[in-house]
């Protein structure tokens, strides 16, 4: 949207399950924040939405757990979410909660309305049902054996040892997770929302609509319309949520997927009296940030329920993340796999900063990426400290020692390149900076900023004011180049403070301080600008903006990751073991132009001078292909003859020990990283694909 009047921009809301983690800060929170910051300081008018979602199986089922109320659970995690956010500078215009009784009132009338007008669909089912804890039970609440191999903790939708995807009722044995009793089927009653009415709608608004959403958002859109959408239960038996306004519906409230996003409503009502301006206007530029697990709710399940309603804006944009790893495996929060932003907070006071810029120089925009400790480390150091720090500091220690503490005057008649290029860096980067936080790109707008910092260190090092200042006693005009070469190092560092303001808003307001200037001047309007701070004024001693990060510290962090992470139970409730951090997304078309085929090892001999490769003959129906392949290790090769692989069958050839490889054998590691043959007995049919 060009020239949108407002903005409202809305951060998922977290459950109230259990504290926020680095993840959440990265995947959503600081990107939301930045961006809001960054729209607050060109003046826009603009609203930023959060709030708790405290309703959801996860949370009674926590509450059961540790023998105490669902009310009482999200009293504690909400407060201390809260505490969280605000520590870290995410500055919301309201942080909400959905057990409010405004968020009742306005999902319930919601609801209402689509009922009223019959856009529901009312039907009764079988499910199952804990009778020890008066529970329905999701699949993934009830466990069992695993017809296939006879893992006994297999859950409800799949068998995480052996992969099969699983229904309850093909488990062996199945018992709930609540309660071990056995789970029973009782019939009930809800209501769907047919979500294949919207279909043609949505394939429209998004495909035709916003061909400029992000790649990994539009891949997961368009696959999930590809697949055909289904009516979807918007109702749950439970006694905690927002009832089912509708006579009769008696123990059921609303699915927690459809009152949590209205809480984005009820949250703005609770804040303005104008929050219809911001919903119901047109000319609105709504922006949801959220983490991928998030996006089909937001782009297709909320926008399908706003339309039925009608009178609301849709997203203009829902710029969702990919996850962050810890040190190289998936966040648990049930194995306690997980940095704490509550922790970070205590361990590391007074520097929400430092995380803020290391999660956003490497936050996961189009792939899963990795925090680790000693990264943290390194960027603080070599980035903060060594390059952007250490300019101001230096600027501010030698304006004091050569200038008198005052900003200096600029002498054009003496100006050179260097002096002219320096000041026209500003304006560069910051359009740079204002461009790529208009199109969601956070690290590149934060490398800018520190690349604009880079050049400073340089332009001061090229010039050595510090030398020069050794031949003012024989040349006292000489002072003119000091005081070109600091007035344009303390007009940067005024521009620094403009554009490091939505990443790092204490820092800035720490330069301020050291500046004597007030808030104003980090309006995005002074972005750029050469003549920021008046000759003749004098500014504070420096202060230290950042600090050092010790080995030890580092060590420490890593030390109680480790000692903190809990082995999972018998029966881990609703979280998927670790593997190995997943790779970039791909597009279906990207998939689609790998040809895989049934082959037979026709014969398989050792390569000479290679442990881990054998030669192989593959039979692929039309020909027979040689194939090396790294599989030595857990194969000997006259064990093979006879059995099938899939083989990639366009892969371009490739020389391995002088042979040339014309394809790829695919095979499945086993629990004990053994590698599996897809068919060993031989029994398909060579040349088949496989789909
Ligand atoms: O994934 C989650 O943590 C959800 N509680 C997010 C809800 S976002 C919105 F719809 F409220
Ligand atoms: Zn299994």
């Amino acid at each position: 949207m060009t020239n949108p009047k407002r903005y409202l921009v809305t951060a998922a809301l977290p459950y109230a399950n259990g504290p926020v983690h680095i993840g959440h800060l990265a995947g959503c929170y600081l990107p939301a924040d930045i961006y809001v910051r960054f729209q607050r300081a060109k003046k826009e008018d603009i609203l930023f939405i959060g709030g708790s979602d405290e309703h959801g199986v996860p949370i009674t089922i926590r509450a059961m757990k540790e023998g105490t109320t669902p009310q009482q659970v999200v009293d504690k995690y909400h407060a201390l979410i809260k505490e969280s956010f605000e520590q870290m500078g995410i500055s919301f215009d309201i942080y909400s909660r959905t057990s409010n009784q405004i968020h009742h009132e306005t999902s319930a009338a919601f609801f209402r309305k689509l009922y009223d007008e019959g856009l529901f669909e009312e039907k009764e089912s079988e499910q199952y049902y804990d009778e020890k804890t008066n529970t329905f039970l999701a699949d993934r609440y009830i466990v069992g054996t695993c017809p296939v191999c006879a893992n006994e903790n297999a859950y409800g939708d799949q068998c995480e040892k052996c992969g099969t995807s699983l229904s309850p009722e093909q488990l062996i044995n199945p018992r709930s997770t609540l309660s071990d009793a056995t789970p029973v089927k009782k019939k009930t009653r809800h209501w769907y929302f047919p979500l294949q009415n919207y279909e043609a709608f949505l394939k429209d608004w998004i495909v035709n609509g916003h061909p400029e959403w992000k790649n990994n958002v539009l891949g997961q859109c368009k696959s999930w319309l590809d697949n055909g959408l289904q009516s979807r239960a918007m109702t749950r038996d439970s006694n905690w949520g927002v009832k089912v306004p509708i006579e009769g519906a008696d123990g059921k409230v609303l699915y927690v997927w459809f009152d949590a996003p209205i809480g984005y409503i009820s949250a703005t009502k609770e804040l303005t009296d104008k929050w219809a301006d911001y919903w119901c206007q047109e000319d609105t530029k709504l922006v949801h940030f959220i983490g991928k697990d998030n996006i089909v709710f937001h782009c297709i399940i909320f926008p399908a329920m706003l339309k039925a309603h009608g009178g609301f804006v849709l997203p203009d944009n829902v710029p969702a993340n990919e996850f962050l790893n810890i040190e190289g495996e998936k966040v648990s929060t049930s194995r306690n796999w997980a940095v704490w932003v509550h922790e970070y907070v205590q361990d590391f006071p007074d520097m929400q900063d430092a995380l803020r810029y290391v999660l956003c120089s490497n936050a996961p925009e189009t792939k899963d990426n990795d925090f680790t400790w000693k990264d943290f480390q390194d960027k603080n150091n070599s980035e903060l400290v060594a390059i952007f720090g250490n300019f101001v500091n230096r600027t501010f220690v030698l304006m004091h020692k050569l200038c008198g503490g005052k900003v200096p005057a600029f002498h054009t008649d003496i100006a050179d390149d260097a002096d002219k290029t320096m000041m026209n860096e500003f304006e560069t980067a910051a359009k740079r900076v204002a461009e790529l936080i208009e199109q969601f790109k956070f690290r590149d707008a934060l490398f800018e900023v520190i690349d604009l910092a880079r050049k400073g260190n340089k332009y001061m090092q090229d010039k050595e004011p510090w030398i020069v200042a050794k031949s003012l006693a024989e040349k006292p005009e000489n002072q003119k180049l000091i005081d070109n070469c600091l007035h344009i190092c303390l007009q940067l560092t005024a521009n620094l403070s403009i554009l490091i303001n939505p990443f790092l808003p204490s820092i800035a307001q720490k330069m301020l301080y050291m500046m004597k200037v007030v808030d104003k001047m980090l309006d995005w309007e002074n972005a750029g600008k050469a003549k920021l701070l008046s000759v003749g004024y004098s500014l504070r001693e420096p202060q230290l903006l950042f600090r050092k990060i010790e080995d030890t510290e580092i060590t420490a962090q890593v030390e109680k990751l480790k000692s903190g992470l809990v082995k999972p139970a018998a029966a881990p409730v609703a979280e998927a073991p670790t593997s190995p951090a997943l790779k970039d997304t791909i597009q279906f078309d990207d998939f689609a132009k790998i040809d895989l085929r049934v082959g037979t090892i026709k014969s398989a001999e050792k390569v000479a001078k290679a442990d881990k490769l054998l030669k192989l003959e593959i039979d692929l129906g039309f020909e027979v292909r040689t194939v090396v392949s790294g599989i030595a290790l857990h194969h000997n090769a006259e064990e093979i003859i006879g059995k099938q692989v899939v083989v990639v069958a366009n892969l371009a050839p490739r020389k391995m020990k002088g042979i040339e490889s014309n394809g790829m054998i695919l095979m499945a590691e086993d629990a004990e990283g053994k590698l599996l043959f897809v068919n060993p007995d031989g029994s398909g049919k060579e040349g088949n694909t496989v789909n």
